[in-house]
């Protein structure tokens, strides 16, 4: 392959050029960012591997082929209905020095990209650039695709997340300015001021519970396991101190416990974030079912691939959740469509299961709509005592 990649100023005088050439050829047809090497009359001199998988074609049909021909290829990959960067806009990176220690920030330097987004032979989004080498012949460059397909869908999904949380902020706030404004004109009779007064404080109850619950998943996904503080926690008196929380109102009634396991059985948690987690899915079930009805926790134990668990199951008998909501309903925000009156703000889930996976655990909802739903939990138990295994937990944080 013949590279005329990497300016000759950037090869030491005493550098033995013939193998410094065939480094850079390895390197180059080994990286996973697709080469394309285009010469002066605007034809394809070479492309690595990596480009010709982009576009599932082989080196040889390939070379000679005018950049408009391959333009045209790449096109054809390309998802239907998505807009396409036209390649003249793509303005060339022109070194500005020649100066070795410059030319070291080239990559970062450089602002002309494009994305692209292509369905085959796989679904992946391109960072397209344009590189400009100032020995070659005028209009000679390289093309440099990088799949950004992870960088894409993280941009995304934080910018859905943004968009769905001022959404969810905007609704009770503005509740809250306009009966404000109503108990600002004084124009109102006791009873209206003490009701708009009632409606305020409900509607900025249910900001603080959002903003706590948006801070809560911020401060997990910032910091994953680092910050929990694990400590062994016997299952029995945890499992109280949950119910506790009901004192012995009507809620309480309700939820039936089933302890199929020994109260002293031990699990490595943070306490009071798993106590959120499990509330937050004790709370839905209770909430979603009709007053009177009995919600189960059923307490066991399950082996699983020559490891122990602790099972926790929430059941109730309640509206159920419908079959196209159930897969997005641990995304942030997502509330089924047979909720949407009730309040809620579609988060309490979503932080219940980042809580459950950074203590190395995993949940799962089986729903039937109109009949009611169930919410597995499980959590690895704690090693016995004096088995040397280390008490705290070391995994990586989850999303
Ligand atoms: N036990 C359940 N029965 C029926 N639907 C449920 C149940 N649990 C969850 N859901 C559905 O999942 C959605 C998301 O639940 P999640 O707990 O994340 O949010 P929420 O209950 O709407 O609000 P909050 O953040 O205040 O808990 C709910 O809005 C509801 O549609
Ligand atoms: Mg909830």
């Amino acid at each position: 392959m013949n590279i005329p990649f990497a300016g000759a100023s950037q090869v030491p005088e005493t550098a033995d050029v013939p193998r410094f050439g065939r480094n850079l050829e390895v390197l180059v047809s080994r990286s996973p960012d697709g080469f394309l090497f285009v010469d002066g009359d605007g034809r394809v001199e070479s492309a690595n591997d990596a480009f010709c998988r982009l576009i599932d074609a082989g080196q040889e049909g390939l070379l000679g082929l005018p950049i408009e021909a391959v333009e045209s290829r790449l096109r054809a990959c390309a998802t239907p209905d998505t807009p396409w960067p036209a390649l003249e806009e793509l303005e060339p990176w022109k070194p500005k020095t020649t100066d070795a220690a410059a030319s070291d920030s080239l990559m970062q330097e450089s602002r002309d990209r494009q994305w692209l987004a292509l369905c085959t032979p796989s679904e992946i989004i391109l960072e397209r650039r344009r590189l400009q080498i100032s020995e070659s012949p005028v209009g000679a460059c390289v093309f440099i695709f990088r799949d950004v397909t992870q960088e894409a869908q993280v941009s995304r999904t934080k910018s859905d997340f943004v968009s769905a949380a001022a959404h969810e902020i905007r609704t009770p706030l503005s509740t809250v300015l306009g009966f404000s404004e109503l108990l600002h004109s004084g124009q109102l009779s006791q009873e209206e001021i003490s009701e708009f007064a009632g409606l305020i404080h409900r509607h900025a109850t249910e900001l603080t519970h959002l903003l706590d619950e948006l801070l809560d998943l911020s401060r997990i996904e910032a910091s994953g396991v680092r910050a929990f503080e694990y400590r062994r926690t016997a299952l029995g008196p945890f499992i109280e101190f949950l119910l506790a929380g009901y004192g012995n109102n009507a809620q309480r009634q309700r939820i039936h416990v089933a302890n199929a396991c020994a109260r002293d059985i031990e699990i490595l948690a943070d306490k009071e974030k798993l106590m959120q987690a499990l509330r937050n899915i004790l709370h839905n079930a209770l909430k979603y079912s009709p007053p009177e009805s009995p919600v189960e926790m059923d307490l066991s134990m399950v082996e699983q691939n020559g490891k122990t668990l602790v099972q926790f199951r929430v059941s109730d008998q309640g509206i159920g959740i419908a079959e196209s909501d159930l897969q997005r309903i641990f995304v942030p925000f997502s509330r089924g469509a047979n909720t949407r009156h009730l309040p809620g703000t579609g988060l309490g889930l979503s932080l219940a299961r980042d809580i459950i996976r950074n203590h190395g655990g995993e949940v799962s909802l089986d729903s039937t709509l109109g009949k009611g739903t169930t919410v597995t939990v499980q959590l690895p138990a704690a090693p016995p005592p004096g088995s040397g295994q280390p008490v705290r937990r070391d995994s990586t944080p989850q999303r």
